[in-house]
């Protein structure tokens, strides 16, 4: 799972599905009106080296 650090919204990093909605008032501006959901996701491998390497 992943935290959006502005508001706490939380999505399923395997799938992008938003799993928990943000922590604002109805009436409060908030970027996530505007994501496409679910978030684009991309396949990880660590390396034998400790490195990252992301599909994109
Ligand atoms: S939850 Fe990410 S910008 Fe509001």
């Amino acid at each position: 799972m992943a935290t959006c650090p502005a508001h706490q919204a939380k999505y399923d990093v395997r799938t992008g599905e938003m799993m928990e909605k943000p922590q604002v008032r109805p009436d409060a501006p908030c970027e996530y009106a505007e994501v496409r959901i679910p978030l684009p996701t991309y396949r990880v491998r660590v390396t034998q080296d400790g490195f990252l390497e992301i599909d994109v």
